[in-house]
């Protein structure tokens, strides 16, 4: 899948608390291969800012809300994450950026990669210019 997406996981609504789930190669379009997540953040606060050469990563707001900023290099799209239930699918060379935490927010992130420091594109401009010559 070369889309970002959002994708509506299953709910068991259930009086003694609703659950939510995610599948491997089910749910999202890869297997998981590490889980981090993103607390404490202030409110208001953003984070993120790059893009991966592989990785490909799926979000979900366990809790509180905060925006997800996706560019593909030729349009940005803003999707707003503030249910359990829903994440975003984000496949490899996409810029993103996490943005607008509210307060006591949790962002957890599954990715089909160990972490990789060599997997990161910090550089704006250099994310175009490969953007530019995969196109
Ligand atoms: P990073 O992904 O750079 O966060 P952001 O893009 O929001 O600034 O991660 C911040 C730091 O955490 C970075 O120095 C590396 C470390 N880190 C790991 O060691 N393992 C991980 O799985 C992740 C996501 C980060």
């Amino acid at each position: 899948m070369n889309e970002s997406q959002l994708i509506e996981l299953p709910k068991i609504i259930d009086p003694r608390g609703n659950l939510s789930f995610i599948e491997e190669a089910n749910h999202i379009p890869f297997k998981i291969e590490r889980a981090y997540w993103i607390y404490d953040v202030p409110g208001g606060e953003s984070r993120g800012g790059h893009a991966f050469y592989e990785m490909r990563e799926f979000i979900v707001a366990l809790s509180g809300s905060f925006d997800v900023v996706l560019n593909d290099g030729h349009s940005i799209k803003t999707i707003s994450l503030n249910r359990s239930y829903r994440g975003v699918y984000i496949p490899k060379m996409i810029w993103r950026s996490l943005e607008n935490f509210s307060t006591n927010s949790l962002a957890l992130v599954v990715s089909d990669k160990a972490y990789d420091i060599k997997d990161y594109i910090r550089d704006y401009d250099l994310f175009l210019k490969l953007k530019k010559n995969i196109q």
